[in-house]
């Protein structure tokens, strides 16, 4: 029987790559792990409640008590991190401000985590697949002392971990520490994340290109002009569109199969739809972690300097020649303007 590494094991065994965390990140990817599974858990019996209790004849209970997924899943998550006390504060995408524990020892944790708590939160009543996508940051200000917004508004660069957990038809958590990307698949029969795909590369070409066409007419012209380019019979054109409508699932097919997923501009979204802060760098970390490249279309985004938590940017992620295919058009047929 060939031996299997639970994502318990694997920390313990990553933790020699943090000389200067002393188990502090282990216990903080825990943490994680922990709401992931609690979060997992309501996720697979989304719509169960509410039906039963509507052919039981119950009444007053459907939307009324209900917590909406996204904010269970953003409450799960907050409660096993001020409970590890690594973390000093969350940005999440469901509070308006960021939240920074004020009391006992959380004041002393070194991290920020920022997160979406549930994206693709519109398919979740579709049983269509979502995710949860995190970042972590050491923090910028004296532990000590109540973090402040400085903590928060750090540039990719500046990341020490980063992942998401999909809750497909398996459930799987996908992490980097800066050290390559790592797949773990859950096992519901013991409740554990077994490290199903090691050392994850994304193929430097795909043939896959992800994109909301129905806002075809509002796009930037060099986004036209690549859509076009996907669509040419030509060489190993034309290329497969998939769009779930899940950023992560979206992204975490073309991790494994090569693609290149856009969010551009658009006229309803002049600076692109998806946050910075809480969907594009995380995954920008991966997907250069994997070998790939995240940009705005033209500047990386792991380079660009956060002005604001909710920020959003355009987003332009995954193979690396599909992502500078699309970037050449966008230097060739659109404005910097048109980008944003
Ligand atoms: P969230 O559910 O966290 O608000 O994110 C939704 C995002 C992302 O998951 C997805 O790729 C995108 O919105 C889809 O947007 P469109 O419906 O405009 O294509
Ligand atoms: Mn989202
Ligand atoms: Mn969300």
């Amino acid at each position: 029987m060939t031996k299997v590494t639970t994502l318990g094991e694997f920390i313990v065994e990553r933790q020699a790559d943090f000389p200067f965390a002393k188990g502090e990140l282990s216990r903080l990817l825990s943490a994680i792990r922990l709401a992931a599974k609690v979060v997992n858990r309501e996720v697979n019996k989304a719509g169960l409640v509410d039906d039963i209790m509507g052919a039981a004849g119950s009444e007053n209970i459907q939307g009324e008590d209900q917590q909406k997924l996204d904010v269970y899943a953003n409450i799960q998550m907050i409660n096993a991190l001020r409970a590890q006390q690594e973390v000093c504060g969350i940005g999440s995408e469901e509070n308006e401000d960021f939240i920074a524990f004020d009391q006992g020892q959380s004041i002393w944790g070194k991290y920020i985590v920022m997160m979406d708590p549930l994206d693709g939160s519109s398919n979740i009543d579709v049983n269509v697949s979502i995710g949860t996508i995190f970042s972590i940051y050491r923090r910028k200000s004296k532990p000590g002392s109540v973090a402040e917004l400085q903590d928060f508004l750090q540039p990719g660069d500046d990341l020490v971990a980063a992942g998401y957990i999909i809750y497909g038809s398996s459930t799987m958590l996908v992490f980097s520490t800066g050290k390559g990307v790592n797949g773990f698949t859950l096992d519901p029969s013991i409740g554990v994340f077994c490290l199903s795909h090691p050392e994850m590369c994304i193929p430097e070409d795909g043939n896959i290109y992800s994109i909301n066409e129905g806002n075809y007419k509002q796009f930037p012209e060099g986004v036209k002009k690549y859509i076009k380019y996907c669509q040419e019979e030509e060489d190993d054109r034309p290329y497969t569109s998939r769009y779930i409508g899940s950023l992560v699932a979206d992204f975490h097919r073309n991790l494994i199969k090569g693609g290149v997923y856009i969010y551009p501009s658009t006229g309803k979204n002049p600076k692109g739809k998806l946050r910075l802060m809480y969907e594009n760098i995380p995954l920008a970390f991966l997907v250069e972690q994997a070998g790939g490249c995240a940009s705005d279309g033209k500047n990386r985004i792991l380079g660009i300097e956060p002005e604001e938590l909710h920020q959003r940017t355009p987003l332009f992620i995954g193979s690396k020649n599909m992502v500078k295919k699309a970037e050449e058009f966008m230097a060739e047929y659109s404005s910097v303007e048109a980008n944003y």
